[in-house]
């Protein structure tokens, strides 16, 4: 592994002399920005690429070796936080408790389904959105649409909608001091095994879900009791002590990923190093767009959004553009369908992909596909139809023989009123209460891990299939 990074030399294009950070900008690109002064972007941009990575490069090959062994059904793959980190919600508490969540909801997938679970964050550089209309208008105002903290504010200000380069320079240094603070809650000693009571925070200790957690992790306690005296103590082993948890956002702010790339001397590939994984999001998909030139090219382990729109000939043409190699871990497909259109439109693509012999993780966000809006305004998700969508991916998955790898969640760690539904019961009449995104609606702490209960039975139930089938 060697640690040396230089900046991409545009004659030494390496596997694919066409491509370049850079040749994105031959394409036609959706979901960008209009910035109103070029040579203020140009500096910005400049200035970025002088800036030292956020992640390593090995980091992103070892995320690729872990997805490479969910794609062969050997593990499952959790990727969750916020639906848009904003500079405002940006503290230490914040971060803490999202990472805590996934923790938790990791040790339930771990425990009770019995799978290695790979977790990457949707933290530390998903700060960019992109937006049905470009406009939006109250009243009879009219003003460019928040396309995320990276690009402009969010008040109904003509000041704050206008995009500002320099909110990429503030971007990039909260994504450091971001990743500064997961890196030491992954590997200082807040995510050892003996900790696994204290993730429980306190307001879901006293629901159902909070109560079968405790007794989750009473028997992960005798577990390692047993561990220790068989001599295997957080001194003895790294996966007592320490997790490995990666980052990820959506790759759509092309000019802060074209600055953030960078070639690996080692093995001569340039990786994008603004996260160890980044996606193509549903609306910026087009095969001769842009966004799928940029992907292409980086050596990252990366991840398309499938929607119902796609088809599965497309589909086809997409892996073959974003992995020409087959090369497992390389592509995970985050099917976002909706809890009604699943049923029709996920297994002709399973079943595409299958007989095209392709090395895929395919992993269900049942998130975007089931957005609506409150008859009191609020943009509203229901937890009766996520848990439908990620159970009929599930079934939908085992009976076309293919490994369901994954799930991708909207969620954070804050006790907020934003998705109706659960056990902690929101109404339509509650959203007003706590709704606190930027963007869309997440689960609370209390309704994610409720999800990752309902998970966990599905691995069990998987895993005990295969047994019997072995
Ligand atoms: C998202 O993940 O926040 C998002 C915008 O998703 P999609 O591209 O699937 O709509
Ligand atoms: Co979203």
């Amino acid at each position: 592994m060697t640690a040396h990074i230089t900046p991409f030399n545009h004659n030494n294009a390496g596997r694919n002399s066409a491509w370049s950070p850079a040749s994105h900008r031959t394409k036609p690109a959706k979901q960008q920005p209009t910035y109103a002064d070029p040579e203020a972007l140009r500096q910005v941009e400049e200035k970025l690429s002088r800036m030292p990575p956020l992640v390593f490069s090995g980091e992103a090959r070892r995320l690729k070796k872990k997805l490479a062994k969910v794609a062969a059904g050997e593990a499952f793959l959790f990727q969750g936080g916020d639906c848009a980190e904003s500079f405002a919600e940006f503290s230490a508490n914040h971060i803490r408790d999202t990472f805590r969540m996934i923790m938790q909801m990791a040790v339930v997938l771990t425990f009770g389904g019995g799978t290695p679970v790979v977790k990457i964050g949707r933290m530390a550089g998903q700060f960019s959105k992109p937006r049905s209309d470009d406009l939006e208008k109250r009243g009879d105002i009219t003003l460019p649409s928040y396309r995320g903290d990276s690009v402009n504010g969010l008040d109904f200000t003509f000041e704050a909608r206008l995009p500002n380069p320099e909110r990429m320079m503030q971007m990039y240094y909260q994504s450091a001091s971001t990743l500064n603070l997961l890196r030491a809650l992954a590997q200082g000693g807040y995510a050892d095994l003996h900790q696994v009571h204290d993730w429980n925070l306190h307001f879901v200790g006293n629901s159902l879900q909070g109560e079968r957690y405790r007794t989750l992790a009473d028997q992960i306690g005798e577990s390692l009791g047993f561990m220790a005296a068989c001599n295997i103590t957080a001194e003895t082993s790294a996966e007592i002590r320490e997790t490995d948890f990666f980052t990820s956002h959506e790759a759509l702010l092309l000019p802060y990923e074209e600055a953030l790339t960078r070639v690996d001397d080692g093995t001569g590939a340039p990786y994008d190093l603004s996260a160890h994984m980044l996606w193509i999001g549903d609306r910026t998909r087009q095969i001769d767009g842009a966004h799928v030139e940029f992907m292409r090219g980086i050596a990252n382990p990366i991840g398309l959004k499938c929607g119902p729109s796609l088809q599965a000939d497309d589909l086809l043409r997409l892996i073959d553009i974003l992995n020409p190699r087959n090369e497992p871990g390389r592509l995970t497909l985050i099917t976002r369908m909706g809890a009604e259109k699943i049923n029709t439109h996920l297994a002709p693509l399973l079943r595409a992909v299958r007989s095209a012999g392709r090395s895929v993780v395919w992993c269900s966000d049942p998130m975007h596909g089931n957005t609506h809006v409150a008859t009191n305004g609020y943009k509203t998700r229901d937890f009766k139809a996520i848990v439908t969508e990620v159970c009929r991916f599930f079934d939908i998955c085992r009976a076309e023989g293919v490994h369901p790898g994954g799930m991708h969640l909207e969620m954070t760690g804050q006790e907020v009123t934003e998705c109706t539904g659960g056990a902690s019961a929101v109404g339509v009449d509650n959203l007003a209460e706590r709704y606190q995104t930027h963007c869309d609606p997440r689960l609370n702490a209390t309704q994610a891990l409720e999800l990752a209960f309902v998970v966990a039975d599905h691995l069990k139930n998987a895993r005990k299939a295969r047994e019997l089938a072995a």
